[in-house]
């Protein structure tokens, strides 16, 4: 694996793709799940400059923080409270492009606007989700979701 990230000055897609194999390449001999997914942090913040990037774990009847990039965070969310719990309730992803007009959106930050949250899953069982937020509106569309979706399966893998 190479010293430092690769990032394609092509567009969303070519970001994605270039992002996608070096983050297999980062996981591949790497067995510890923090180390991972504070790996997948790191990339996906440098690549796109997201405002947050991070994961959320299932532990009991909560979602509890995680490895993240970005402004400290809220540690705890309860199941169908915001966009993260929600999203565990659901067991879907949410793309959410004005986190204002979300019904009980958790504001960690006051710059965050827009938002993804993606399920992670282990034997059909939720495991935890990947949260991003971005400090404009509309940021995260079907090639977000399709790529992110990608991620969250190499993850799912290592799990
Ligand atoms: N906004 C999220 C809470 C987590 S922070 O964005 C990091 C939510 O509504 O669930």
């Amino acid at each position: 694996m190479a010293e430092s990230l690769q990032i394609s000055t092509g567009g969303k897609e070519e970001r994605y793709a270039l992002l996608l194999q070096q983050i297999r390449a980062l996981m591949i001999d790497e067995p510890d799940v923090i180390a991972n997914l504070a790996n997948v942090c790191a990339a996906v913040k440098e690549t796109f400059g997201f405002l947050w990037v991070g994961f959320y774990r299932v532990l009991a009847d909560q979602l509890v923080l995680g490895p993240f990039q970005g402004p400290i965070a809220c540690t705890r969310i309860r199941y169908g409270r915001g966009v993260c719990g929600t999203a565990w309730q659901q067991e879907c992803c949410l793309v959410v492009d004005d986190v204002d007009q979300f019904p009980g959106h958790i504001a960690c930050s006051s710059r965050s606007r827009s938002e993804i949250v993606l399920p992670i899953f282990i034997h059909n069982e939720i495991w935890g989700v990947l949260d991003i937020d971005s400090e404009e509106l509309s940021t995260f569309d079907e090639i977000d979701t399709r790529n992110l979706t990608l991620l969250v399966g190499l993850i799912e893998e290592k799990l």
